[in-house]
């Protein structure tokens, strides 16, 4: 669960520079990874010299960045993507260079370039590593109180016999105390922090026989989008997910269910102790009225009529159950009328916000990477996002949700 793993789902950006204490960093990155971190190593050449990129590469899964000009998408600048996507940026070992290069802003390789492209309002955590005496000369002293008073977290330096035999300060912080200040960062941040979000994402199948169902186009990415998010920024997620070809987002507890009654089942257990309710799921409206026990046959010329029978509502049902302060969130994936259909779906169901996409877009809605969505507010007002990343769609909606939630 995620009050227990704050660490689970973040993207972490880990800076390796080139001191001794650069090979403790292949520790801490293994111990991120197995805390469910998605880490991203950049290294300057020098960290080269003290710890081989294969091992960070097998340890995180991931490619390692060395080179500002390694440019693996071409519709991107690593650099900068990769400086804004990350949930924290932790730099260890930080040398004496590092550091100064960072109080002054020089962006000369790939680790000071994303260093000075991430946004102030990422937590950054610096580990420095280095001779006594490089760690109290003036000029390093100086640059470490310009990151302190920049908002930079620098995490203090052990004593004892260094590298190079002195006895001092300078020892870099073990990888434990590292996860420690880095789970401390997180435990407290987040818009989210302190919720709990319910999500139900994919289609779902309702049987007609032991071997065939009535289901639908849903790919349940957008649901998984939204739950990665919220873990993201701090919620404890249940995901109440039909069947889909998709992992569980790090973090996130979920559950499978097949059918609408399933579902709704699963929901009404979940429903009471959660804060947001967002319903992404594809639910059958209707299920056969009967499931014939052995595979139907097949009559050769002979049409056969299948009777169905409505699912309960889902979404009105948790409305319907409301806990005090809870906030409801639908989705109206539709192919015309989408703006009346919205509209009517958020009074009729007593929903706070109705998110609206119009799934004939080939680029938006079943099985894309991208959507294109309308926010529904009661009252009238609604808000077109632009065509994005699901995940992009995700955190613009939980922003939205954020916002809405603070003003009650
Ligand atoms: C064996 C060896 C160990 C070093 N250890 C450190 C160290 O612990 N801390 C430090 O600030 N510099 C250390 N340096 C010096 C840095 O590697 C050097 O300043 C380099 O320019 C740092 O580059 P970077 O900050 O781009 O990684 C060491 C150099 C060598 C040869």
């Amino acid at each position: 669960m995620t009050d227990n793993a704050p660490l689970a789902g973040k993207r972490v950006l880990l800076g390796v520079s080139g001191s001794i204490a650069a090979y403790k960093s292949a520790d801490l990155c293994s111990r991120l990874s197995k805390l469910g971190a998605e880490v991203h190593v950049v290294m300057t050449s020098s960290a080269m010299h003290f710890v081989g990129e294969a091992t960070m590469r097998a340890l995180t899964r991931r490619s390692v960045m060395t080179d500002l000009f390694d440019e693996p998408h071409s519709d991107r600048i690593a650099h900068i993507d990769l400086a804004q996507s990350s949930d924290i940026v932790v730099v260890a070992p930080a040398t004496a260079n590092l550091i100064a290069k960072m109080a002054v802003g020089i962006a000369d390789d790939i680790l000071t370039t994303c260093l000075l492209a991430v946004p102030k309002s990422t937590p950054l955590l610096v580990a420095p590593a280095m001779n006594s005496l490089m760690l109290e000369h003036p000029a390093t002293q100086h640059n470490l109180a310009t990151l302190r008073d920049r908002g930079v977290e620098i995490l203090a330096t052990g004593y004892g016999v260094l590298a190079c035999q002195d006895v001092g300060y300078g020892k870099m912080a073990e990888p434990d105390e590292i996860v420690t200040a880095i789970n401390l960062m997180f435990s407290n941040r987040g818009d989210f922090c302190g919720k709990r979000v319910l999500v139900t994402a994919g289609p779902t199948r309702e049987p007609l026989d032991p071997v065939r169902y009535i289901g639908n186009r849903s790919s349940g990415k957008m649901g998984y989008a939204l739950a990665q998010a919220a873990v993201r920024r701090g919620a404890s997620v249940i995901l109440v997910s039909g069947p889909t070809a998709l992992a569980s987002p790090p973090g996130v507890e979920l559950v499978r269910v097949q059918t609408a009654e399933q579902m709704l089942a699963e929901c009404m257990k979940a429903a009471p102790d959660c804060n947001v309710i967002i319903g992404a799921a594809a639910v059958a409206d209707y299920r056969p009225a009967k499931v014939a026990d052995s595979k139907m046959k097949r009559q050769s010329g002979v049409s056969i009529t299948i009777e169905l029978v409505p699912n309960e509502d889902i979404i009105a049902a948790l409305t319907s159950h409301r806990s005090p302060g809870q906030f409801i969130v639908g989705f109206a994936a539709e192919t015309d009328n989408v703006e009346q259909n919205a509209a009517r779906k958020l009074t009729s169901k007593g929903l706070d916000l109705v998110v609206s996409n119009d799934v004939s877009r080939p680029d938006a809605g079943f099985d894309v990477d991208t959507n294109a969505v309308t926010l529904h507010w009661p009252g009238g007002n609604s808000e077109d996002l632009p065509l994005q990343s699901k995940l992009a769609t995700a955190d613009h909606i939980l922003t939205r949700i954020a916002a809405a939630m603070s003003h009650v």
